[in-house]
């Protein structure tokens, strides 16, 4: 379980990022967190993977734990070994190194070499395109497939919670949907994860629970089949009203009905 306590971060002496966030992440489920540009969703995740330093950031008040471990002063390289992997929002896959280059850097916290061969044959397996072109240099594939890399990357050291920071940025729709049935399966697989996300109908189409963060605080949370249903999400993350859409049927604006890959 991973629990958010009266979190609160800041960059340098006058930038509060995030103010006294709580939640708590249920095992097993998918969280969705749904915040505009420089909401503070990537410095939540810098907290919880151990990077806020080295962007100059730090934790100003409370806590994060994952089960009985306090993580938020942990460094990356621990956190990892605690079952804790991030996606970085940008990807930032290694263009040089090739496709199993890559997925090896995933797991350079697993010791047991037969342990990562199995994962990297589990990763051609769930993503077939990374294994058909697994000797090819990562700067090749493209925006979707190197997507699809990182996420690949970051299931390598077996990661009992998987932090994926805006997976569908700068995505193509129709890869969008397959990204979704990827975190998915994942999901199904028995991995919790946390995914943030400015596309609110991919995230909460697929999350458990949901919450919205607005200018660093907590401004909605709940289950998403009810966050779904919000009028005020329809309004600042589809750009439409659920009630005027309800009225017409042959609205063209997008919709919050369960998403489906
Ligand atoms: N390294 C940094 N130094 C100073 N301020 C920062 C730094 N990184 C982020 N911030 C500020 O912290 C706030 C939260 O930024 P953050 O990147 O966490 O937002 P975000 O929700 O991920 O936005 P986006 O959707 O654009 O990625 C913003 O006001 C941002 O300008
Ligand atoms: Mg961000």
């Amino acid at each position: 379980m991973l629990t958010f306590d009266r979190f609160s971060v800041h960059y340098g002496a006058g930038v509060h990022a995030i103010e006294d966030v709580s939640f708590t992440v249920q095992p097993g489920s998918i969280c969705a967190i749904i915040g505009g540009n420089g909401a503070g969703k990537t410095t939540l995740m810098r907290a919880v993977s151990g990077t806020l330093g080295f962007h100059g950031g730090r934790v100003h008040s409370g806590e994060v734990r994952l089960n009985d471990t306090r993580i938020d002063r942990l460094s990356a390289h621990r956190i990892v070994q605690h079952g804790l992997a991030l996606v970085p929002e940008g990807r930032h896959v290694f263009s040089e190194l090739t496709i199993t280059e890559n997925l090896e850097a995933g797991a350079a916290s697993v010791r047991s070499s037969k342990l990562r061969q199995e994962r990297l044959q589990q990763a051609f397996e769930m993503f077939e395109v990374l294994g058909r072109r697994r000797d090819q240099r990562a700067s090749l594939l493209s925006g979707g497939e190197q997507q699809m890399l990182a996420i690949a990357r970051g299931m390598m050291s077996g990661p009992e919670i998987l932090l994926l920071d805006e997976p569908s940025l700068g995505i193509a729709p129709r890869v969008v949907q397959h990204i979704g049935h990827t975190i998915q399966r994942i999901n199904e697989g028995g991995t919790t994860v946390v995914l943030v996300e400015q596309n609110a109908a991919m995230a909460l189409g697929i999350a458990d629970q949901g919450l919205v963060i607005e200018r660093g605080a907590i401004s909605m949370q709940g289950p998403a089949a009810e966050l779904r249903e919000s009028d005020e999400i329809h309004r600042m993350y589809l750009g439409g009203s659920a009630v005027e859409e309800a009225d017409s049927a042959d609205t063209a604006q997008p919709t919050l009905e369960r998403w489906q890959a």
